[in-house]
């Protein structure tokens, strides 16, 4: 059972997860997508919530996160906003809203900003949205980075498979994650990597380094809540721990409902006005 008291621990921002980096306290984030689950990781003393563009699949079903858009991002940001007391909030621009066109991405950053409360953006690439990230981050608006697999290129990749194997890929994700830092991007999330790799990188930046799929010589770890809760059955990659299989459970206790109602032994008297 957690021990974490909501009341004891103020706010977490930008410079409280690069205080932790530099005392060494591992930083532990999650997804969230909606009010309600967001008051519950929140609760639970999550230092970061990500709504993730993972929302694509998880959310709206989509097979990759490539659909979702900017809209759609900003309504699932909004009701997590709304449910955090403590963690900070950071939203991601969907694929098309920042690549290649700087002003299209501060654009997309300032509507994230204003229209859903969020504390930062998160975006996925290193040298090539460069200009992107420079000018979100003249506006003022906290900036995460995310390298390795990056889930909006996987027409590029070809497969969700482990990244930056080779020399010259690792060679290239060293070099953007220290322009990123460089840059003053507050984290960066490295995804689906050796684990070497990702402590190097980790050892290099002067920032939280975020690992998914990244070992555990990082700065900390981030998950899609549904997967570690067992809710999306048939995803369990080697990197994935499932602390509770809440599918089961749920359909466990849908299906009692359904016998119940059938049954007529719901409602009973005591449940009824
Ligand atoms: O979209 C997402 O949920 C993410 C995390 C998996 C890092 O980018």
């Amino acid at each position: 059972m957690s021990t974490y008291n909501e009341n004891a621990k103020p706010k977490v921002t930008t410079s409280r997860l690069l205080e932790m980096k530099r005392r060494g306290e591992k930083i532990a984030c999650l997804t969230a997508y909606d009010y309600t689950m967001a008051t519950l990781v929140d609760g639970a003393g999550i230092d970061l919530i990500l709504v993730g563009d993972s929302a694509s699949n998880v959310m709206l079903g989509n097979a990759t996160t490539l659909p979702i858009t900017l809209d759609e991002m900003i309504m699932f940001a909004r009701g997590v906003v709304r449910g955090v007391k403590r963690a900070l909030v950071v939203v991601d621009l969907p694929f098309g809203t920042y690549q290649g066109n700087s002003k299209l991405a501060l654009a997309s950053a300032i509507r994230v900003m204003k229209e859903s409360g969020a504390e930062g953006v998160k975006i996925e690439g290193g040298a090539e949205i460069r200009e992107s990230i420079e000018r979100i981050l003249a506006a003022g608006i906290p900036v995460c980075g995310h390298l390795g697999l990056t889930p909006q290129s996987i027409n590029k990749f070809g497969t969700y498979g482990v990244r930056a194997k080779e020399e010259a890929e690792a060679e290239r994700l060293i070099n953007d994650a220290r322009m990123l830092d460089e840059l003053g991007v507050f984290a960066i999330v490295l995804e689906k990597i050796p684990s070497a790799l990702a402590a190097r990188v980790a050892r290099e930046v002067s920032v939280p380094v975020i690992g998914i799929g990244a070992g555990h010589d990082v700065d900390g770890q981030i998950l899609v809540t549904q997967d570690m809760l067992g809710m999306n059955r048939g995803f369990k990659p080697k990197f994935l721990r499932h602390y509770a299989e809440l599918g089961e459970l749920i359909t466990d206790s849908l299906g009692r409902y359904v016998d119940d109602v059938k049954s007529v032994d719901f409602p009973s008297d005591t449940e009824c006005y």
